[in-house]
């Protein structure tokens, strides 16, 4: 096992900037996922640690081992990609063992670890069979077998799940996160599913336009999101945001101003808000969670007056569609409430977010 350290990566196809300067870091044995919309590098950025591709310029390290010039055979690694790509007429067993053999290993210990990755996978019974008489999810687990027996330093996942229908990625999902608890090989795994990457990383990079916006644990960037970008990339529903600014009050308490075409404009007192990075009259993006507000006990007090607009039940909360200064709106309150349209709600917001509207930057 190594750590896999990338610095200041540019890759460029003729004229197309595809990574403006990556920096990244993933420690020895953790399980690291880059996330982001379609288009924004991740692929790229995953051939380049693989040596399929070569970088214009910029480091890439496995432990102390310099590798950015080295061919893919040299760097130790393994890849699993979103088509699979097994050998039709080799078996379950000689598609596994195909990488030992080429590699002369003797058969014993061809033998042993293929049985022993297929146990793992589930995949002894159908070590006879050919990738035709299997199912996706199968196939899948044989790809990823594949990787396994080789016992590389480094495994790159390629979106692996892309292909299988959802009951099948979450099942599979979870395996690879059982796998990785057991072995701790570093990983670097590529989705632009944030599902997928909330659960299976230790650490996560959000990209965007060749550049990583955020990393951290999922719970540190999902809470304490450092851009708007990041902010309205990741939970589902998406975060709202609300054109606004910032106002100072004598008794320097802070307010966020919610600008309003037809109506007066709507007034939030900032609590438990760090007041450091905060300036009178700077224009900001508030943005709120769907999840992020409750029903207010006093009504007369409330941070939102609302009046619910379509309303879809999905099992245990009600998605509340709607708006707030023109602009729409969404909230998740718990199913109980019975919300309907038509009806008023007044809502508390427990956590919000503040954005420099010029810069994107949060002011936290
Ligand atoms: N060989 C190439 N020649 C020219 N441009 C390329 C090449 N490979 C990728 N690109 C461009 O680089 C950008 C990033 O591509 P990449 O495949 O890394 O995106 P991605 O983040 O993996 O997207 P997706 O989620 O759709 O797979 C895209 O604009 C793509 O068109
Ligand atoms: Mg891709």
């Amino acid at each position: 096992m190594v750590a896999v350290s990338v610095n200041n990566l540019h890759k460029q196809f003729g004229r197309t900037q595809v990574l403006k300067g990556v920096d990244l870091h993933v420690p020895d044995g953790a399980f690291a996922v880059l996330v982001g919309p379609s288009g924004c590098g991740k692929s790229t950025l995953l051939r380049l640690l693989s040596g399929l591709e070569t970088a214009t310029s910029g480091e890439i390290r496995f432990g102390d081992r310099p590798v950015t010039s080295l061919a893919p055979r040299d760097r130790d690694i393994a890849m699993v990609f979103q088509s699979y790509a097994l050998y039709p007429h080799l078996t379950v067993y000689e598609n596994l063992a195909f990488g030992l053999r080429l590699r002369k290993e003797p058969r014993s210990i061809i033998d042993q670890r293929v049985c022993e990755v297929a146990e793992m996978l589930g995949l002894t019974p159908l070590l006879k069979r050919r990738p035709k008489a299997l199912s996706g999810g199968q196939r899948q687990r044989v790809a990823m077998g594949r990787a396994i027996v080789r016992r590389p330093q480094v495994f790159l996942f390629d979106e692996p799940l892309s292909n299988l229908d959802a009951a099948l990625r979450a099942q599979v999902r979870v395996e690879i996160r059982r796998r990785h608890e057991a072995m701790r090989t570093t990983s670097v795994y590529v989705t632009h599913d944030q599902v997928e990457a909330m659960t299976l990383a230790d650490v996560m990079f959000v990209l965007n336009a060749g550049c990583v916006e955020q990393s951290g644990t999922p719970a540190e960037v999902y809470r304490h999101p450092a851009t708007r970008f990041v902010a309205g990339f990741l939970g589902s529903p998406s975060m709202n945001f609300l054109a606004a600014h910032l106002e100072k009050r004598s008794n320097d308490t802070w307010e966020v101003v919610v600008d309003t075409q037809n109506s007066p404009p709507i007034r939030i007192v900032l609590e438990d808000y760090p007041t450091a990075n905060l300036r009178d009259g700077l224009a900001i993006e508030l943005g709120v969670r769907p999840h992020d507000m409750t029903l207010a006990p006093d009504p007369e007090i409330a941070d939102l007056r609302l009046t619910a607009g379509l309303c879809e039940l999905l099992g245990p909360e009600i998605q509340v569609h709607t708006q707030v200064a023109e602009q729409p709106f969404t909230l998740c309150l718990e199913a109980e409430l019975n919300t309907r349209r038509g009806e008023l709600l007044a809502v508390d917001i427990d956590h919000l977010h503040l954005f420099d509207a010029a810069t994107g930057a949060s002011l936290r």
